[in-house]
C-alpha cells in the first residue's frame, strides 16, 4: 500500500496549475454516451475515477482513448452493449451511476449495480429514481443491481427534494432524448453542472436554466459527437490555497475560474489573508496572520461540502475559534479523528464541529480516511512540526492527480513510498 511521507519545509512559494475538474470530466465521459458519434474532451485529468470510468465504459463495448501527455480524451460510443464488468469496479466510484441516464435514454434499458465513492454518508440514489420514474421508466431493484428500461420516455416536471449534484446531472441526460420537455426544479446548480449542459448542448441538446434552481430540457432525436474544455477544479485550486493559508506561503493558482471558488475565497479573505484575483490566477498570500471563521457547508453558491476537510486545516491552526457545520453529508467528520492525532483541537457534536486553533500541529501517522480527508492531512502535515506518514492514499489519488509532484513545485517536500 503507497503512502505519503511529508516533511514540513517552512512556507510554500510559487506558481502551480490547475487541473480540469474531475466532478465535470465524470458526467461529461458519461453524456458522450448519448450519441453514436465521436467525441473530444479537452483537459481531461489523468486521476483514478477516470481511469474508473473509462473501463467501466469499455467494459460495455465503447471506445475509449486517453492521451494523458495532453490530457484529451476520445470516445466513441457506436453501439452500447450490457457491461461485464466487476460489480467491484462499478462500486469504486459513485459517478458510474451516471451512466444510467443516458444509456437508458440511448438504447431503452441499463442494468447497473449500486454505485460506490467516498463513505461520507449513506448517499442513496433515491432522488435518481424518482425521476426516472416521473419520466416513464420502470425500475427494479435486486440482488444489488438496479435495473432501468423505458422504451418511450415522456418529458415530466420533476422537483428534486434536495438538489442533489448527481441526480440533476442523470436526469439532464436521460431528459435530452425525452419526447417533450423535463423541468427540474429545485436542480443543484455547481459550476459541473452548467459545464455538462454546455456539452450537452454542444452535442445539439436544448437545455437551459443550467446554473439556476430550475432546468428546462426540450427532447431532441439525436444527438452528435462534440468538442469540449472541462472546466477547472474547483476543490483542487481549495486545495492549494489551503495550502499556502496553512505554511503562511506566497502562492499564484493558474487555470482558476475566480466566479467557482467564490465562497472559498470570501472565507480566505476573512481569516485575514489575502487573495488577487488576476484573470484566470489568482495569488494567495498569507505571510500575515491566519484568524479563524465559520463555515457552514451547502450546495452552490454557499461554502462546497467538498472543501470543509481541507478548510478544517486552516482552522487548526489559526488564531481563534472556528465553527464547521456540516450540513450536506452526515458522516464528513472522518478526518476530525485523524487531525486530532496531529494534536488539533477539535469537538464534535453531530453535524457541528468546533476547532480551537494551536499554534503547531505535530507529525504523526495518520489514514486518509476519503478522498479530501486525504487532501486535508496533507495540507496539515506541510506545516506540522516532525514528519507526517499519510496512509491509504489512494483515496487522494481518485481524485488528485500528481499532488505530491504540484505540492513540490511549490518547495513542500513530499515523498511517495510504495
Ligand atoms: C457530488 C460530487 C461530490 C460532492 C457532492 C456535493 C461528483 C462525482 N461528486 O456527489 O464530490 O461532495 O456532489 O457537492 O460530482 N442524496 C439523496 N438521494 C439521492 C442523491 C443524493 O439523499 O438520490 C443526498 C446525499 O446523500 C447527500 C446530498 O444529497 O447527503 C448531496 O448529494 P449529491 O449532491 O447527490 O452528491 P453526489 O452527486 O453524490
Amino acid at each position: 500500500m503507497s503512502l505519503f511521507y511529508v516533511k514540513p519545509n517552512g512556507p510554500l512559494r510559487g506558481t502551480v496549475t490547475a487541473s480540469g475538474s474531475k466532478n465535470a470530466v465524470l458526467p461529461i465521459m458519461c453524456a458522450c454516451l448519448l450519441t453514436d458519434e465521436i467525441c473530444e474532451i479537452y483537459s481531461v485529468p489523468p486521476l483514478l475515477d477516470v481511469y474508473v470510468l473509462k473501463e467501466i465504459m469499455e467494459s460495455m463495448g465503447v471506445w475509449v482513448q486517453f492521451d494523458e501527455k495532453n490530457e484529451v480524451m476520445k470516445i466513441h460510443a457506436k453501439r452500447i452493449s450490457s457491461s461485464d464488468a466487476k460489480h467491484t469496479l462499478w462500486e469504486k466510484i459513485r459517478a458510474s451511476f451516471l451512466v444510467a441516464g443516458p444509456v437508458c435514454a440511448r438504447t431503452g434499458k441499463v442494468k447497473v449495480p449500486f454505485p460506490g465513492g467516498c463513505k461520507i454518508g449513506s448517499r442513496p440514489v433515491d432522488l435518481h429514481i424518482k425521476g426516472f420514474e416521473n419520466m416513464g421508466m420502470k425500475i427494479r431493484q435486486e440482488f444489488g443491481f438496479i435495473e432501468i428500461k423505458g422504451r418511450k420516455l415522456k418529458g415530466t416536471e420533476i422537483y428534486l427534494d434536495f438538489p442533489s449534484v448527481g441526480a440533476t446531472e442523470n436526469l439532464m441526460m436521460a431528459a435530452v432524448l425525452c419526447e417533450g420537455a423535463t423541468v427540474i426544479e429545485n436542480a443543484a446548480s455547481e459550476p459541473e453542472i452548467v459545464d455538462l449542459a454546455k456539452f450537452l448542448n454542444k452535442m445539439g441538446a436544448s437545455v437551459t436554466g443550467a446554473g439556476s434552481t430550475k432546468i428546462v430540457i426540450k427532447g431532441v432525436e439525436s444527438l452528435h459527437g462534440a468538442k469540449h474544455r472541462v472546466i477547472p477544479d474547483r476543490i483542487e485550486v481549495g486545495t492549494f490555497m489551503a495550502a499556502a493559508a496553512v505554511t503562511r506561503g506566497d502562492v499564484t493558482i493558474k487555470n482558476v475560474c475566480f466566479e467557482h471558488i467564490r465562497p472559498a475565497a470570501a472565507k480566505i479573505e476573512e481569516s485575514g489573508v489575502i487573495v488577487e484575483e488576476s484573470g484566470k490566477s489568482i495569488r494567495i498570500n498569507a505571510e500575515r496572520e491566519v484568524r479563524s471563521f465559520d463555515i457552514k457547508t451547502l450546495p452552490f453558491p454557499g461554502f462546497p461540502t467538498d472543501m470543509q476537510a481541507i478548510f478544517m486545516s486552516i482552522l487548526s491552526t489559526a488564531k481563534g475559534t472556528g465553527m464547521i457545520t456540516e450540513t450536506v453529508f452526515e458522516n464528513r467528520f472522518m478526518h476530525v479523528a485523524e487531525l486530532k492525532k496531529m494534536g488539533a483541537d477539535i469537538k464534535t457534536d453531530g453535524r457541528t464541529a468546533v476547532v480551537e486553533g494551536v499554534k503547531k500541529l505535530s507529525g504523526a501517522k495518520v489514514r486518509a480516511t476519503d478522498l479530501r480527508a486525504g487532501a486535508a492531512l496533507i495540507v496539515s502535515a506541510l506545516a506540522a512540526e516532525g514528519d507526517t506518514e499519510i496512509g491509504d492514499i489512494y483515496h487522494i489519488e481518485r481524485g488528485y492527480c500528481d499532488i505530491d509532484k504540484k505540492l513540490m513545485m511549490l518547495g513542500a517536500e513530499i515523498e511517495k513510498r510504495d
